[in-house]
């Protein structure tokens, strides 16, 4: 009987020990080519082969599989790994985004993160794949290359040179705009002609004073109809990469001729608004003289959209701990930003806005909807209802957390006022981590240092 169970403890040992075995002999199985991609920064070109040899295949839709993957269990551990790797992230399209681009800041901010925790190659592959974990010398010149690529393209613009590697950015004082266009834009965002009834304006849904939001769970158009979906901030939107939860505008302009058509907000058009206008004859005066071509879409949604760049927050006490002065934050705080990295937060809520870099899934660790209750209802579904790719269920632009603390309540369905609440909600279904309350109530209080000036006065 003992001779047995030794034999099969052997055999164990023996299987067990194959797997890693062969891939020492043959080599790693990894062997997708992306150098075929110009790399200029030298950083950069060192860093490549070892995403290419240790990350990449796991990583992309071109993988090559290793002989083995035919073997019926190894085939369902890796094909599983791939494609929970890949929604996770598709490593050479955020690597080189196009047209020159450099990699963006979130797979910066991602792989910053699985490096210094160092997460990544997953244990299970490690266990069979002894050489692919990153050795000490490749991870230092991971993350100093993590770093010299956001100094570079990602920082903001004259802050020290030392404060320029840091995952979160200050904001900057302003952005470059067309003063007169500004103006423009200003009345226009102000002016509730731009709604069927003369009832709503811009500024109705997202006021100035209350954070650039409404404050409502759903917003209410004309007529009282009230839409899917939580009105995010205006403050600060010239930060996201697109507009809207869910992207569909590709900038401020394209954004602008959404609520005016769309006839749960303002239920009008520009032809209407044209016609209302021309009878102000102050304003087409003003109008003309920057926009020769007259009233028309484009000057009309370029104007609002020149003046919301306006809409930037500087100086927040979180601005100003960036910016060099230790006790802008508390020690409590500043432990709450301490944790906001060490628990990923900031891989997806990163740079200047910290936010509105990348679109994630809501519920990536745990089935939001589900535990929500009520119905999924088409707002719930996010990105698909652009692309109706199945893999965008659920994914949303990231939000912006600047000002968070005055732009209540939370989330696409505004389901919660509670700040604290939403950190918990974040870190069961984004993060999948539970931690101790002390620890959310110092992000919370964290969070709250990210209210900034508009104006020359801090939002309320
Ligand atoms: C065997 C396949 C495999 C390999 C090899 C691999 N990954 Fe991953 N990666 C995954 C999977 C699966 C996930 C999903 C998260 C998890 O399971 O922990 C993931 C997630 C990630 C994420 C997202 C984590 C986050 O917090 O959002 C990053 C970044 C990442 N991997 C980077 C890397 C880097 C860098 C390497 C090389 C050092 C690497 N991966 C190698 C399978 C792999
Ligand atoms: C009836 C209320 C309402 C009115 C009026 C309104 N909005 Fe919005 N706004 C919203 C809602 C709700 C969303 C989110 C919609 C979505 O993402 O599908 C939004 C989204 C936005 C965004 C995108 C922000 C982001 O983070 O993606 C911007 C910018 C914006 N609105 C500006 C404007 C401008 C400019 C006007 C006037 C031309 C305007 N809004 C009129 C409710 C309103
Ligand atoms: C994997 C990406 C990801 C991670 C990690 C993540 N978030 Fe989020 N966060 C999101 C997305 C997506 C939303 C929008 C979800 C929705 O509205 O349904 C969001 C929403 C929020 C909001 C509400 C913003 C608003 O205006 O409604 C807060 C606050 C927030 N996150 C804080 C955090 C904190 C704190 C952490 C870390 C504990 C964190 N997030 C981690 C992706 C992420």
């Amino acid at each position: 009987m003992k001779k047995y169970i030794v034999i099969v403890i052997v055999i164990a040992i023996i299987c067990a020990l194959a797997f890693p075995i062969v891939n020492l002999i043959v080599g790693p199985p990894v062997g997708t080519t992306i150098t075929n991609q110009k790399v200029e920064d030298p950083a950069f070109a060192k860093v490549l082969p070892i995403l290419e040899k240790k990350c990449v295949n796991c990583h992309t839709t071109e993988y090559k599989l290793p002989f083995y993957a035919n073997f019926p269990v190894a085939k369902g551990i890796i094909e599983a790994d791939i494609k929970l790797g890949l929604f996770y992230m598709n490593m050479v399209k955020e690597l080189f985004p196009g047209e020159g681009k450099p990699p963006t800041e979130v797979a910066l901010a991602k792989i910053e993160h699985t490096t210094l925790m160092n997460e990544m190659p997953p244990l299970r592959y490690i266990a069979l794949h002894w050489d692919s974990m990153l050795s000490k010398e490749e991870q230092n010149l991971i993350l100093s290359w993590v770093k010299s690529t956001r100094a570079k393209h990602y920082a903001t613009e004259g802050i020290p040179e030392s404060l320029k590697t840091e995952v979160i950015q200050p904001l900057p004082q302003k952005v470059k705009v067309d003063e007169k266009k500004v103006a423009l834009g200003d009345k226009l965002y102000h002016d509730k002609r731009l709604s069927k009834d003369n009832t709503l304006a811009c500024a109705g849904c997202h006021d100035l004073a209350t954070g650039g939001v409404d404050r409502k769970k759903f917003s209410e158009g004309v007529g009282g109809a009230v839409g899917p979906i939580n009105a995010p901030t205006v403050y600060n939107a010239v930060f996201n990469f697109v507009q809207f939860w869910d992207g569909r505008a590709k900038d401020l302009q394209e954004q602008a001729d959404g609520p005016v058509n769309n006839p749960i907000e303002m239920a009008s058009n520009w032809e209407e608004v044209t016609s209302k206008l021309n009878q102000d004859a102050e304003f087409t005066q003003a109008f003309l003289e920057v926009y020769p071509s007259g009233y028309n879409k484009d000057n009309f949604t370029e104007a609002i959209a020149e003046f919301e760049k306006t809409l930037v927050t500087p100086n927040s006490r979180f601005d100003q701990f960036l910016l060099g002065k230790a006790d802008a934050l508390t020690p409590e705080e500043k432990e709450g930003y301490a944790l906001f990295k060490k628990y990923r937060c900031a891989t997806c809520h990163v740079g200047k806005a910290m936010g509105g870099q990348s679109y994630e899934k809501m519920g990536l660790k745990a089935d939001y909807f589900k535990d929500r209750g009520g119905t999924i209802t088409e707002a719930d579904l996010g990105r698909y209802n652009v692309t109706k790719n199945e893999e965008d269920k659920h994914k949303f632009k990231v939000p912006l957390l600047r000002n968070i603390a005055v732009t209540q309540p939370y989330l696409h369905d505004g389901s919660t006022d509670d700040l604290q609440k939403v950190v918990n909600i974040m870190l069961k279904y984004q993060v999948g981590k539970q931690i101790p309350k002390i620890e959310e109530e110092k992000i919370t209080k964290f969070l709250k240092t990210l209210t900034g000036e508009y104006q020359g006065k801090i939002l309320q």
